[in-house]
Parts: structure tokens; C-alpha cells; sequence
């Protein structure tokens, strides 16, 4: 189960693959999730990456490839992983297609989820993420049971710096231009599986599923 989920931000690629992680076992890698880890533990990456990321731009190829296919290479992507927001250029898909192709693996299908701007505004608007164990919540579609704190740990919930709105007009600027050439990318290959983003959660995952033959 090599997937790729694509969808601009907000189109609900984290809640997805966690989904399938939940199911099917395989890991949820996000770069964005490894690049913020980056920047709160104040390493050379975050120091790089930090500024980019708060101004809703892309961390350069080069930086982000080594880090993905790293992660892919170890042990526990034998079986399969759900790619969260990587590949977002023609380049980085090219260099994932080598790297699996290195490794004798390919993918299955690239999930493409659609929803359109106005709900992407209102679901990045309204997450709230904890940042110690990386909980994603939504003021109203997933509110925590107490108000402003992580059902699991409790901690005080935070909004990602990037999700303020002049940052996430930047965020699908960026994806109109350097993302959104993926799908004709994937489309050529005979692996994008468009899969409609809006309604619930559930109800997403399932249609995923039925794409995937997996339901
Ligand atoms: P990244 O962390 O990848 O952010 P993103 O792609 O902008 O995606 P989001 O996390 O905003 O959205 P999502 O689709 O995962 O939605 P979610 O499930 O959370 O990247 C951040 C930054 O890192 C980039 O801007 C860039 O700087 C850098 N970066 C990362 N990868 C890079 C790369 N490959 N190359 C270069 N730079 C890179 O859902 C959103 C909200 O909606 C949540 O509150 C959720 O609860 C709610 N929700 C989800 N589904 C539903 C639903 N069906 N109905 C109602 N609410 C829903």
C-alpha cells in the first residue's frame, strides 16, 4: 500500500492518512509534521525551514527530498506508506519515482482530495493542533471536549503560525502553481484517483477505500 495523498491545504490529507494508519498500519509521513518537529526543536533544518514554513512558502527540493526519502527507507514503510504533503513539485515526484525505483517499489495510487477554497479556508481557520503530541482538532467539526485543550494530554492547543489567513492565501497561491501540476503528472502515470474531500471524515475514508478496492 504505497500511496500519495495530494490535496491543497486543509483538504483533510493529515485526518486521512491517520485514518489509514489506524487501519491498515502503514505510517503517516507528513514532511510537514517532520519539518515542524524540526523548527520546535530549533535544529539547523528548523532554523532553515522555520521562516519558509511561517510564510506559507515551500522549503527548498533538495532539503525536503533527502528528509522524505530517509524516512521511506526505514523499516517501518516495509508495508506500505501514506506520503502526506510530499511530493508538492514536479521535481520532488521525480525524485520519489527514483528513490522507490532504487528501492524495487512503486506506487499504488496517488489519492488526490477536492474540496473547494472556501471549506479549505474555513477548515485551516478552525484547526487547532497540540504541540506536544500533534493532535489536529477543529473549533466546530472536531472540537476537543474541553474547550482549548488536547483530549489526550491535555496541553493548551495552539493555531500553526502558517494557518493565518494572509499566510494560507500565500499556502494555495503556492499549491496553485507548484502543486496542482501533480495531478497531470500522476494522471500520465495511471495513478491518480481524484476522491471528493467534503462530508465527513468517515464518509471520505470510506470512498478512499472503494478506490483503493480495499472497502
Ligand atoms: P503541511 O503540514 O504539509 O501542510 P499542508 O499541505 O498545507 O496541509 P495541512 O496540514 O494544512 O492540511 P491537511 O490536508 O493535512 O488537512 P488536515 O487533515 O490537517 O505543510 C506545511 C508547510 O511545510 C508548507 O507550507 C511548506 O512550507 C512545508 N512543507 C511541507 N512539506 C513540504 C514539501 N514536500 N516541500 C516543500 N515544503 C514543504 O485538516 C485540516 C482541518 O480540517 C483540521 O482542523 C481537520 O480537523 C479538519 N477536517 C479534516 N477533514 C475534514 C472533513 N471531512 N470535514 C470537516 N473538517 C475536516
Amino acid at each position: 500500500m504505497n500511496l500519495v495523498l495530494l490535496g491543497p491545504p486543509g483538504a483533510g490529507k493529515g485526518t486521512q492518512a491517520k485514518k489509514l494508519l489506524e487501519e491498515f498500519g502503514i505510517p503517516q509521513i507528513s514532511t510537514g509534521d517532520i519539518l515542524r518537529d524540526a523548527v520546535r526543536r530549533g535544529t539547523e533544518l528548523g532554523k532553515k525551514a522555520g521562516p519558509l514554513m511561517a510564510a506559507g512558502k515551500l522549503v527548498p527540493d533538495d532539503v525536503v527530498v533527502s528528509l522524505a526519502v530517509e524516512r521511506l527507507r526505514q523499516r517501518d514503510c516495509a508495508r506500505g506508506f501514506a506520503l502526506d504533503g510530499f511530493p508538492r513539485t514536479i521535481p520532488q515526484a521525480e525524485a520519489l519515482d527514483a528513490a522507490l525505483r532504487q528501492e524495487g517499489k512503486k506506487l499504488e495510487a496517488v489519492i488526490s482530495l477536492q474540496v473547494p477554497e472556501e471549506t479549505l479556508v474555513e477548515r485551516i481557520s478552525g484547526r487547532r493542533s497540540c504541540p506536544k503530541d500533534g493532535s489536529v482538532y477543529h473549533v466546530y467539526q472536531k472540537p476537543p471536549r474541553r474547550p482549548g485543550h488536547c483530549d489526550l494530554c491535555g496541553s493548551e492547543l495552539v493555531q500553526r503560525e502558517d494557518d493565518k489567513p494572509d499566510r494560507v492565501r500565500e499556502r494555495l497561491a503556492v499549491y496553485a502553481a507548484q502543486t496542482a501540476p501533480l495531478e497531470a503528472y500522476y494522471a500520465r502515470q495511471g495513478l491518480l484517483r481524484p476522491v471528493s474531500g467534503m462530508g465527513s471524515p468517515e464518509g471520505i475514508y470510506a470512498e478512499i477505500k472503494k478506490t483503493l478496492g480495499r472497502s
